[in-house]
C-alpha cells in the first residue's frame, strides 16, 4: 500500500461479511482456536447486526475490506470492539482512523466516555491505544459468561 488516499470508512453491509470473517480469522487467534466454540464470527456478525449495526463500521480500500471496528452506547457508558486492520496493511494509520471514526459516532450520541479491553500481553496493541492518548484506568475488569 502507497497511499491511504482513497481509503473510506462506511456502515457494514452483510455483503461485507466473508472479507469480515477472513479478516478477523487473520486478525484474531481466538476465532481459529477450535476450543473456543464460543468465538464464532458468524454470530459475532449477526449478533451486531441485531444490536446498534448503526456502530459497526468497515475501512475500505477500493474494493477491499482493510479493517473493521464496532462500538456500542449503553447510555453510560460507550465501547470499542473487533478493531483489526488487514495485516499488510498496517501501520498506515487506517487503524487511528477507524478509532476516530467511532469516536465520532459516539460523541454524536452524547457518550461521555469511551472504554475498550485488550489482552494484557498485547504490548504492541496497548502500544497503539497509547499512542491515540487511551491510557489504562485502574480497574479490574471482571466478566461472566450468561446463558
Ligand atoms: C491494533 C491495530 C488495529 C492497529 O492498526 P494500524 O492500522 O496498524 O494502526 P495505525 O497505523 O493507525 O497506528 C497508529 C500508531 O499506533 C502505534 N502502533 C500501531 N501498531 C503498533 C505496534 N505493532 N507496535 C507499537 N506501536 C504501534 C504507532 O505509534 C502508530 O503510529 P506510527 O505507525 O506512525 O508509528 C492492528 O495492529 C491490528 O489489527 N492488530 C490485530 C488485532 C487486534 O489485536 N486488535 C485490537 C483488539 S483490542
Amino acid at each position: 500500500m502507497t497511499t491511504t488516499a482513497t481509503l473510506s470508512i462506511r456502515r457494514f453491509d452483510a455483503s461485507d461479511s466473508d472479507a469480515v470473517v477472513a479478516l478477523w480469522q487473520q486478525a484474531f487467534p481466538e476465532y481459529r482456536d477450535a476450543t473456543k466454540p464460543q468465538r464464532n464470527p458468524h454470530l459475532s456478525i449477526a449478533n451486531k447486526l441485531a444490536t446498534q449495526p448503526e456502530l459497526f463500521f468497515v475501512a475500505v480500500l477500493g474494493e477491499r475490506v482493510a479493517g473493521t471496528v464496532m462500538g456500542g452506547y449503553d447510555g453510560h457508558r460507550g465501547w470499542l470492539y473487533s478493531l483489526a486492520v488487514d495485516e499488510s496493511l498496517r501501520r498506515h494509520g487506517i487503524g487511528s482512523r477507524l478509532v476516530a471514526h467511532v469516536e465520532q459516532a459516539l460523541t454524536a450520541l452524547r457518550c461521555p466516555k469511551l472504554n475498550l479491553q485488550v489482552l494484557s500481553a498485547k504490548s504492541d496493541v496497548r502500544a497503539f491505544y497509547e499512542a491515540l492518548g487511551y491510557r489504562a484506568d485502574a480497574v479490574v475488569s471482571f466478566g461472566k459468561r450468561l446463558g
